[in-house]
């Protein structure tokens, strides 16, 4: 007979022992997913999993329970947490070191869908890497899903599956004993592997018997995907993961992360496709010069930018911009093409539609346009200098 109380989260079971352990998982010995998968599954998980029915009926309804109510999660609330988080570069032959990042605080709620954006050489897999610990921080402190990034380091390692942005993968595997190897240096056993099920997620199931290096590049990086995802890591870090990925499969990986992320798979994300990060996260910061400049929901950050723009289209062209419209910020293009900039805190469009019809303007198309994540994103990262360097 298994009981599960409420109150203790999501849980869970333990690869070493057949009782159902009401607490919270620690990567070290439980795959901190399975009991959502057999609630969002039962029996095909369950079976997979070796649970008898009984255990099942359990978790099925502990979960049910808890997944529901947050109070009951006894869960970290933040998935990432760095604070005051300083790396120096060394400088080499005796040059002065470079400051990577500068007391960089962050924090990213669990289950979050997290971008991390900046210009080149802000510092964004410099902060990835130290959390995957490949690079050493020179002070501050990093917890991943608690644990800190040294005194934890196993615990913080096993929380994290890091896509990193250099590829990294050995040319004489195949993606399948790629995948089984890194599973079995994470201790996953064999009836928990999902390499099939990983590997047609990323579309290399196909590809599974090949040797690496005959991969493309695009199929390299999926690889690379893959392989992060092998211990079902809480958190998920891709760094740049769709660069040199064509359109389709883009699509695919992100509709597989996307699952992940709304099975509780909290995911950080770095990339240079705007569109795709205002479309993807739920919260954004964007770092510049190692510094954050911003940090917030990605509704916030688009309301932030006090600026909107309206088109018009005239039905016949004009000369020149008329005298009456000179009071707003517009530009005319191509003879018929008006585009106003405006501030919606001081002005609304309909102002702007009455001027138009006031100069004896007939228009075609009214067009107005929401500021989108670039614009946000130029606004906050456009200074060339780091504006708080010592001069
Ligand atoms: N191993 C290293 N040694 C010295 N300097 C480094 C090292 N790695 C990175 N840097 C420097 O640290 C700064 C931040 O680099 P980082 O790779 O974190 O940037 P990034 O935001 O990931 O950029 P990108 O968008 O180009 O990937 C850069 O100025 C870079 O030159
Ligand atoms: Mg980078």
């Amino acid at each position: 007979m298994y009981t599960c109380e409420p109150g203790f989260g999501y849980y869970i079971y333990s690869h070493r022992s057949p009782e159902v352990q009401l607490t919270r998982p620690t990567p070290d010995d439980t795959d901190w997913r399975a009991g959502c998968n057999v609630a969002r599954n039962p029996d095909e998980r369950a079976k997979a999993l070796g649970f008898n029915p009984a255990l099942t009926q359990a978790l099925t309804q502990a979960l049910t329970l808890n997944m529901t109510d947050p109070e009951n999660h006894n869960l970290p609330k933040n998935a990432v947490e760095v604070r005051d988080l300083e790396k120096v570069y060394r400088g080499s032959n005796g040059a002065e070191g470079h400051r990577a990042l500068k007391k960089v605080s962050l924090e990213i709620p669990r289950g979050s869908f997290f971008g991390l954006l900046g210009p080149n050489g802000a510092g964004k897999s410099t902060l990835i890497n130290i959390l995957a610990g490949l690079v050493n921080k020179t002070s501050g402190e990093a917890l991943i899903w608690g644990y800190d990034t040294v005194n934890e380091m196993r615990a913080a390692r096993r929380s994290i599956g890091v896509v990193p942005q250099e590829l990294n993968l050995d040319p004489f595997f195949t993606p399948r004993e790629l995948l089984d190897l890194h599973a079995g240096l994470y201790g996953v056993p064999k009836a928990e592997r999902r390499t099939e099920e990983i590997l047609d997620a990323v579309g290399l199931l196909d590809k599974a018997d090949a040797y690496a290096r005959t991969l493309s590049g695009g199929m390299r990086r999926r690889l690379l995907v893959a392989k992060a995802l092998v211990h079902n890591p809480p958190v998920l870090v891709l760094d740049e993961p769709t660069a040199g990925v064509d359109v389709e499969l883009r699509r695919q990986l992100w509709q597989y992360v996307r699952q992940l992320n709304e099975a509780g798979t909290t995911v950080l994300l770095t990339t240079h496709y705007l569109e795709e990060a205002e479309e993807l996260c739920d919260r954004i910061a964007i770092i510049n010069h190692g510094r954050v400049v911003a940090c917030d929901t990605t509704a916030n950050l688009l309301q932030r930018l006090d600026s909107k723009r309206v088109h018009v289209t005239l039905r016949e062209d004009i000369d020149a911009i008329p005298d009456a419209l000179k009071r707003f910020d517009v530009t005319l293009s191509e003879g018929r093409e008006l585009e106003f900039q405006y501030q919606p805190s001081k002005m609304r469009s309909g102002e702007i539609v009455d001027a138009v019809r006031d100069a004896g303007l007939r228009f075609a198309e009214i067009a107005t346009k929401e500021p989108e994540l670039e614009d946000v994103f130029v606004q906050l990262t456009s200074m060339n200098e780091d504006p708080e360097a010592p001069a």
